[in-house]
C-alpha cells in the first residue's frame, strides 16, 4: 500500500524505518499533476532502489509574483493513483506552511549556472528550486535523486549544488519524454487551447532541426541557434524568450559545439511559456 505523508515528522517515521532495514532510497521531486515524464523518473528509481519516494509540492518560492503559482494545475487523487500503479512507496505532500513555517529565512543560492537561460527571465527561480530541493534531500535523505533533462538547466544546477555542498547523493538525469507528435510532456501543456497546442509543436520541430544539423556535423552553434530561431518565428502564436547554446555543465554560452553542448529554448505560445532542448556530445 502506498503511504502518504503530509508532514516532515510523518515522512521521517518511514525513512528511519527503511534506513534501519538497510534499504536504499530513491527520491523523485515533483510539483505534481504527474504525467509520463515524471513516471519515467519513477520507473528508473524503482529499478535502482529498495524504496521510492515522490514529493508533490508546488513550491511557492520558485515562482515570481507575476507567474502562474495560483493557476498551476493540481490533481492529487490522480497523482496518487499514478504513483500507486508505478510502485511508489511514499508520497510526501506537504502544505506550504509545513515547508516554510513562520520565521523561515534560510536559502540556498547559486551564481554561475543560474545566470543564463531561464535565470534571466526568472531571476528568483533557481534560489527557490535549490532551497526546496535541499530541504527535500534533508527530509528524505535519499541515496539517489532523479531529475529530467526536460529541465536541463535545473539538472545542471542541482548537480553543481550537490558537488559544491558535498552532499552524498547520486543525481540521475533522465531523457525527455514526448507526446507522440513530439511535444515535450509538461504539466503546463494543460494551459494550451486547441490552436495553441498545435502551435506548440514549433518547439520540438525546432529542437529536431537543430539536432539534425548538429548530427550532420555543423559545429557553429550560432548557425544552429539562428536556424532554430528562424523556424520558431514562422509560427505566429510563438514568441521566443531565448534560443541559446551553452556548456551543459557550466551553463555558460558557447559559440561552437564542444564537450557536451546544451541547445535550450524557451518560447511563449500565447501566455504559456514552454521549454525544450537537446544535448550534443562533440566527438573529439
Ligand atoms: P516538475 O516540473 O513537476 O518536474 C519534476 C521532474 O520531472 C523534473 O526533474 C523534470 O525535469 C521532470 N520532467 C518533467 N517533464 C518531463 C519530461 N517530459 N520528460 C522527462 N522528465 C520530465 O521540476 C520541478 O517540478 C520542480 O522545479 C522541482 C524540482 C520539483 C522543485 O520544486
Amino acid at each position: 500500500m502506498i503511504a502518504i505523508a503530509h508532514t516532515v515528522k510523518e515522512a521521517r517515521k518511514y525513512i528511519t524505518e527503511w534506513k534501519k532495514q538497510g534499504l536504499s532510497i530513491g527520491l523523485v521531486p515533483t510539483m505534481g499533476y504527474l504525467h509520463e515524464g515524471h513516471m519515467s523518473l519513477v520507473k528508473r528509481a524503482r529499478q535502482e532502489n529498495g524504496k521510492v519516494v515522490v514529493s508533490v509540492f508546488v513550491n511557492p518560492m520558485q515562482f515570481s509574483p507575476n507567474e502562474d503559482l495560483d493557476q498551476y494545475p493540481r490533481d492529487f487523487d490522480a497523482d496518487t493513483r499514478l504513483c500507486h500503479e508505478n510502485g511508489v512507496d511514499l508520497i510526501l505532500h506537504p502544505e506550504p506552511p509545513e515547508m516554510y513555517p513562520d520565521g523561515f529565512c534560510s536559502f540556498v543560492d547559486m551564481t554561475g549556472p543560474t545566470a543564463e537561460l531561464c535565470g534571466k527571465s526568472r531571476p528568483i527561480h533557481f534560489r527557490g528550486v535549490c532551497t526546496v530541493v535541499n530541504k527535500l534531500f534533508n527530509i528524505v535523505q535519499p541515496d539517489r535523486a532523479y531529475f529530467g533533462q526536460k529541465d536541463a538547466q535545473q539538472l545542471a544546477v542541482i548537480r553543481r549544488m550537490v558537488c559544491d555542498l558535498n552532499m552524498s547523493i547520486e543525481i540521475v538525469g533522465c531523457p525527455i519524454i514526448r507526446e507522440e507528435d513530439g511535444l515535450a510532456r509538461s504539466s503546463r501543456n494543460k494551459y494550451l487551447n486547441e490552436e495553441e497546442r498545435k502551435a506548440a509543436l514549433i518547439l520540438s520541430r525546432s529542437v529536431f532541426l537543430g539536432k539534425e544539423m548538429a548530427e550532420e556535423g555543423e559545429k557553429d552553434a550560432r548557425k544552429i541557434c539562428l536556424a532554430m530561431r528562424r523556424l520558431i518565428e514562422t509560427e505566429p502564436l510563438a514568441r521566443v524568450d531565448y534560443v541559446e547554446a551553452v556548456d551543459f555543465s557550466t551553463i555558460q554560452k558557447v559559440d561552437a559545439v564542444q564537450g557536451e553542448t546544451l541547445f535550450a529554448i524557451a518560447v511563449y505560445i500565447g501566455k504559456t511559456r514552454l521549454i525544450d532542448n537537446f544535448i550534443v556530445k562533440a566527438i573529439s
